[in-house]
């Protein structure tokens, strides 16, 4: 089926209800439940990230581990408190032993996302970490070259900004003097286009 589904006239509830369902790929067998994303509908700020782990599998909802946790700060930090944004995934099934998503399961989930960009209809768009930044914006580039540039999301045209993502923040707490310099760069170019 791929992505080529077309889920634009879809609400909110409908969109939930085709998720919950979904079946596209074997990973839906292995899921606990669906992840399809949560937060302020009307949100300024999306933020978009790899898939669920194990955590986000057993709550379903997005982020809700120790890397939510640092996600929640990051987003404290610049000024967009996690309930004032929409969080949501390329993957809305937890792939086994959080292992990369497969480029046929990001292309049958991408419809959803686009759906969701396109309801929420947010001013900026944060991707954290190279999986999700590669996905949404159909790129090989690294995470170095996708970092510090405003880039357009595909059929919606949102500005996006790349960070690192807050697990590997983590695992390498160094680079965080780097999230926050994107953490501002974001903040400046949604000023821009907000008041322009
Ligand atoms: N990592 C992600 O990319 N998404 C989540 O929801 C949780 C961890």
């Amino acid at each position: 089926m791929g992505g080529a589904s077309d889920f634009s006239t879809l609400s909110w509830q409908d969109l939930r209800t085709a998720v919950e369902s979904c079946t596209r790929c074997a990973i839906s067998k292995t899921r606990t439940q669906t992840v399809f994303g949560a937060g302020n509908q009307q949100a300024a700020w999306m933020v978009i990230g790899e898939a669920p782990g194990a955590e986000e599998d057993r709550q379903g909802e997005p982020f809700v581990g120790k890397a939510g946790q640092l996600l929640n700060n990051m987003l404290l930090a610049i000024g967009m408190p996690r309930e004032t944004v929409y969080i949501a995934n390329v993957l809305k099934c937890r792939p086994p032993n959080n292992r990369d998503p497969q480029a046929d399961e990001a292309a049958n989930c991408r419809g959803y996302l686009e759906r969701q960009i396109a309801l929420v209809n947010p001013a900026l768009i944060l991707v954290v970490g190279r999986i999700a930044a590669q996905n949404l914006l159909q790129t090989t580039a690294p995470l170095a070259r996708l970092r510090g540039q405003e880039h357009r999301a595909p059929v919606s045209g949102t500005p996006v900004v790349v960070t690192y993502h807050p697990a590997y923040l983590l695992r390498q707490p160094s680079d965080k003097r780097k999230a926050w310099q994107d953490l501002l760069f974001a903040h400046e170019v949604f000023t821009r286009h907000v008041q322009p």
